[in-house]
């Protein structure tokens, strides 16, 4: 992961907390699933804006390992949308020199899900275009210990007190990309999530009351604003960084 020292006008890696489909769908008296598959819709519409901006990397959160939580019809129904969409989206994506990638623990979906998974990854594996990462069946604190499990298998020879955080860092999701420059979290909560957390040591946080389904082009337009006016000083003085 390459942290961006000078400071881009557009962001590098967006990463992007999607809530609010279920009150979306409940203020118009339906079920919480609309609220899933308008909200797809919205996914549709923010991967094709993201590409067509020139933005590297494109982070979703789609299902964290707490939403295991929910009422089963809901996660069966989310599942259900998970697995239509690697179906359904991937030639598309592919035309568009998009690469997919899933991020989470694999180990918890149907067998499927799994394979329509590899598929999907291997057929966007040599596109050059927007990177999009699905996080699902994602936990921030997960990844982190996956890390730590794989350093120490692919260093058997030494001791856990010899590892750094660039060693680490080479076994988080994602470390192939530069580091997540901007967060934005719709549906008026104001918190991480276990989303990732070590991915985000230094990313500029944009919170939003839009519900996601709610959430397009000139939304995103916003966020991108926003970021673009911050001056992001990495623990230096304002006027460090002004030179
Ligand atoms: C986000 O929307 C989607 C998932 C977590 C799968 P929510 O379903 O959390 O919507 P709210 O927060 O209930 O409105
Ligand atoms: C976070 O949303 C996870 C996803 C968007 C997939 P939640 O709606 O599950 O988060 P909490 O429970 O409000 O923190
Ligand atoms: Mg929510």
């Amino acid at each position: 992961m390459s942290q961006n020292l000078h400071h881009d006008l557009q962001p590098q890696h967006i990463a992007i907390i999607m809530d609010g489909n279920g009150r979306w769908a409940k203020k118009r008296f339906l079920p919480r699933f609309i609220g899933h598959q308008k909200g797809l819709k919205s996914v549709r519409r923010l991967v094709a804006h993201c590409s067509a901006l020139g933005i590297n990397a494109l982070t979703l959160f789609a299902f964290s390992t707490e939403n295991w939580r929910r009422p089963a019809d809901e996660v069966n129904k989310l599942m259900g949308l998970f697995l239509k969409a690697l179906q359904k989206e991937v030639s598309k994506l592919n035309e568009n020199n998009i690469r997919l990638l899933i991020i989470g623990d694999r180990s918890g979906f149907s067998e499927e899900i799994q394979t329509h998974i590899a598929i999907a990854e291997a057929t966007t594996r040599d596109n050059t275009g927007l990177v999009l990462s699905i996080a699902a069946n994602y936990g921030g604190r997960w990844d982190i210990v996956e890390a730590v499990k794989k350093w120490q298998l692919a260093n058997p020879g030494l001791n856990v007190s010899e590892m750094t955080e660039e060693a680490l860092d080479r076994y988080v999701a994602l470390n192939e990309l530069p580091e997540v420059d901007l967060l934005i979290r719709t549906g008026g909560e104001q918190r991480i999530s276990n989303f990732l957390i070590w991915q985000m040591a230094y990313a500029e946080f944009y919170f939003t009351d839009d519900l996601w389904p709610d959430f397009d082009e000139a939304s995103i337009d916003k966020a991108i604003e926003s970021f673009s006016s911050r001056e992001r000083r990495f623990g230096k003085t304002s006027e460090q960084v002004a030179n």
